[in-house]
């Protein structure tokens, strides 16, 4: 039987994606280890979002040179963002790597990993890998079109298709008979799902009307596909999330414009406005430095930020990436760059902070990860004394915040 080693890097949707593939794996009756001088066989799932992304999923494949070296018959399979877009380039400076299968051919895998005779597999019937988590990923939709000026996702991932519902509907029952407590659905634009006129809040009711679900999350959504129907569904239905991970990438009109993001700041406004009064907790992802970004551009993002009061941002340097409209204008200097990341973290510490703060005295819904760690259903972390069993979900007081944790 052969082990294999998973590293994972980039979104949750190569989380997924590495489950899929180590799905595969245990089909040809692998085993997956923790160990890597265990290991027979080691799974890179990589990123390329930006340029310290790829770089880091590449010095990674250049260190298991020597863990290759040190036995025979040991391989390596690179998967991935960056695998796709690099391609077969990688062998030529990583000549250790036996296996390059890229992001938009997952669905491949089995015929690949066949074709290349890495060893003599055993086929095993009804796989399955041991989960030790709650919580559920299930991919909804495969690539994107949206083509942002600066992403690359696109390109790496291919034009967007939402999958069938009933194979959703049937990998999410087939989830929660298993123990998960909550499902996440995936996409890059998720709440675009539309297959043959099955909206994204049809997927959504109908996976809350099952009975073993506690809580349901979606990443990530796109501001410009939220629309009425959707802000009436997360009214309807309590089981999901009172959180949102909504990027916005700028306050400006003119740089979202620039950005092809399709929204201004007033319609950005008007949206988190509508789910603030559904009680919708917001975080977000911005990019700071994009080349066009003006001081007064990024004041706008500033204000904007003010104005919304993120739970949470995770807050990028613009980053070139090659073969994207926006990696051929002209850069901003980096100095101006780190400044304004800078002044950008030091506002969402703030916001955020006062986040955590206004849970405290509140009832929250906490659903246990660790034995006493949790998250609630509007995504703040809760640290308790007591033990619950990992997946319990339980209504608790919450006596305070420390900074980003909730104490009950
Ligand atoms: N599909 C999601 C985001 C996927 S990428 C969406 O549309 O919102 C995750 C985040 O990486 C993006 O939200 C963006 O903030 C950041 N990002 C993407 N390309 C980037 C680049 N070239 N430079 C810096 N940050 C980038
Ligand atoms: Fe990239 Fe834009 Fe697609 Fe998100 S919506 S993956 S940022 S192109
Ligand atoms: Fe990275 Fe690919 Fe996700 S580039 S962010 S792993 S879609």
């Amino acid at each position: 039987m052969k082990k294999v080693y998973l590293q994972t890097f980039g979104c949750q949707m190569n989380e997924a994606d590495s489950q899929e593939m180590m799905l595969t794996l245990a089909a040809k009756g692998c085993t997956q280890t923790d160990i890597l001088e265990e290991a027979d066989i080691v799974l890179v799932n990589t990123c390329t979002i930006r340029e310290h992304a790829e770089h880091k999923a590449l010095s990674y494949l250049g260190r298991l040179a020597k863990w290759k070296a040190k036995k025979d018959d040991r391989k390596i399979i690179f998967a991935g963002c960056a695998a796709q877009r690099l391609g077969q380039k990688i062998k030529k400076k990583f000549p250790h790597t036996d296996i390059i299968n890229g992001a938009k051919n997952i669905d491949n895998f089995a015929s690949v990993i066949e074709s290349q005779n890495l060893f003599d597999f055993e086929d095993k019937t009804n796989p399955t890998l041991e989960n030790k988590s709650p919580i559920a990923l299930v991919n909804i939709m495969r690539g994107c079109s949206c083509k942002c000026s600066y992403c690359i996702v696109p390109y790496v991932r291919g034009e967007a298709y939402s999958l069938d519902p009933k194979n959703i509907l049937a990998q999410v029952q087939s989830a929660l008979e298993k123990g998960a407590s909550e499902i996440v659905l995936l996409g890059q634009t998720v709440n675009a799902y539309s297959y043959k006129g099955f909206s994204f809040s049809k997927l959504l009711r109908e996976i809350c009307a099952f009975d073993k679900l506690a809580r349901l999350r979606y990443l990530s959504p796109h501001p410009m596909f939220i629309n009425e129907e959707f802000l009436n569904t997360l009214k309807d239905c309590p089981k999901i999330a009172r959180h949102i991970h909504l990027p916005i990438q700028s306050g400006s009109t003119r740089i979202l414009a620039d950005m092809k993001r399709n929204y201004t700041r007033e319609e950005l406004l008007a949206k988190l406005k509508a789910l603030r009064e559904i009680g919708i907790e917001v975080s977000t992802d911005i990019i700071v430095g994009y080349p066009k970004e003006t001081e007064k551009d990024f004041e706008d993002t500033l204000t904007l930020c003010q104005k919304a009061q993120f739970s949470a941002a995770y807050c990028f340097k613009f980053s070139p990436r090659k073969g994207t409209p926006a990696a051929l204008l002209k850069e901003l200097d980096q100095e101006i760059l780190e400044k304004r990341l800078d002044i950008l973290l030091n506002e969402i510490k703030k916001s955020s902070k006062a986040a955590y703060a206004r849970q405290a005295g509140t009832t929250q819904q906490v659903l246990f990860e660790k034995p006493t760690n949790g998250r609630t259903s509007n995504n703040f972390w809760v640290r308790t004394k007591k033990k619950y069993p990992v997946g319990a979900v339980v209504d608790l007081q919450i006596k305070e915040s420390k900074d980003t944790i909730l104490l009950a």
